[in-house]
């Protein structure tokens, strides 16, 4: 049997090419080779603010572009997290077996908290990471695949599950993370310390999938460099540029050190333009897959589908839990 790889998008913002980069493309890679659930973390998102009609909006958007990005709602299991109510139950149990402590140590928690005022930070903020465990544990998730940011919160799942497993009996499969070797963290375009981020306060910042061939190249020029003016590798003294050549080899399918062979005598100049251009080729062909496929029945076909599937299999694994814990009856 085929082992089984998780994850999930968050339809918090529109999609960005970081998303794409340390998520989608790699499960577009593995999808073949694993039995694939992907599903949309709406819960997750409404830990901050959101509109409804937005938020409405933005999960169909994100199925749309899985398809169209070539994962199929065939053979993998697409569907939305609120319409599994099982993940919001197991989240409980596992809530019951966390500690303060160790959802106080989520650097996510605590950078998305900085400043704030105790009012504007929710209480889902700060359980969310077991959500996320629960979202993983209840298909018995092998792996998943994510950007580096979400590491952590891999980890916990890894270490509810080992707690649960030892006190209630084995239940749960330890995942493990799938980290890409590149593009684990794409940057933000005028701040190469930070990700780039859905939820940028300036749009300046991301390339989203979305975005119009004269924003993307608007984008990329705009993109802070360093100092300095060889192309190079070298993520701690040029961030920027790194981030660049991290864009380019990723959309043209090959590796770091063929790009900067490639930008060998190049200037900063030439590597933004042939970003901007590999971005514009791909990006454009992307949309017009997905214009396509919003056009068709797909979104909902998949996503009753893949309800359908996952939640037979979500049922199974919360009652297994529920029982072993002393919950309800048998
Ligand atoms: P989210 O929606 O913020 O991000 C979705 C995926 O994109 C990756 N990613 C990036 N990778 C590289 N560079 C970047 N700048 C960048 N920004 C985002 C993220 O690592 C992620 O893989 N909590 C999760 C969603 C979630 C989930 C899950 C994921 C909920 N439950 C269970 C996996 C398994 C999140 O907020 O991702």
């Amino acid at each position: 049997m085929k082992k089984r790889l998780l994850t999930g998008l968050q339809p918090s913002g529109e999609l960005t090419i970081g998303n794409y980069i340390g998520s989608i493309k790699q499960v577009v890679n593995y999808a073949k080779e694993y039995d694939t659930f992907l599903f949309v973390p709406d819960m997750h998102s409404i830990t901050v603010p959101q509109d409804p009609v937005a938020l409405h909006r933005r999960v169909r958007e994100i199925v749309g572009m899985y398809l169209a990005c070539g994962v199929s709602g065939v053979e993998n299991h697409i569907y939305i997290q609120s319409e599994i109510p099982e993940h919001a139950n197991l989240s409980w149990i596992l809530e019951c077996t966390a500690y303060m402590g160790e959802l106080s140590r989520m650097t996510q928690y605590k950078a998305k908290t900085e400043n704030k005022k105790e009012k504007e930070i929710r209480c889902g903020l700060f359980t969310y990471p077991v959500l996320m465990a629960a979202d993983i544990l209840l298909y018995n998730a092998h792996y998943v695949p994510t950007g580096i940011d979400q590491k952590q919160h891999v980890e916990l799942a890894r270490n509810l599950a080992q707690r649960f497993n030892a006190k209630f009996g084995e239940t749960f499969v330890v995942p493990e993370p799938l980290i890409p070797q590149v593009g684990a963290k794409i940057r933000d375009l005028l701040d190469p310390e930070k990700k780039m981020s859905k939820s940028a306060e300036n749009p300046k910042a991301s390339v989203f999938l979305s975005d119009s061939e004269k924003d993307i190249r608007k984008k990329i020029m705009g993109a802070v460099t360093d100092s300095g003016d060889k192309v190079c590798f070298d993520e701690v003294n040029k961030p920027g540029v790194s981030n660049l050549l991290t864009i380019y080899s990723v959309f043209k399918n090959i590796t770091i050190p063929e790009a900067e062979a490639h930008f060998e005598n190049a200037r900063y100049g030439d590597l933004k333009k042939e970003v901007a251009e590999v971005l514009v080729e791909n990006l454009t062909s992307l949309q017009d897959r997905y214009a396509e496929v919003m056009k068709s029945g797909l979104v909902d076909e998949t996503l009753d589908r893949g309800r359908d599937y996952a939640s037979a299999i979500a049922r199974e694994t919360y009652r297994t839990a529920r029982l072993r814990v002393g919950l309800g009856r048998d």
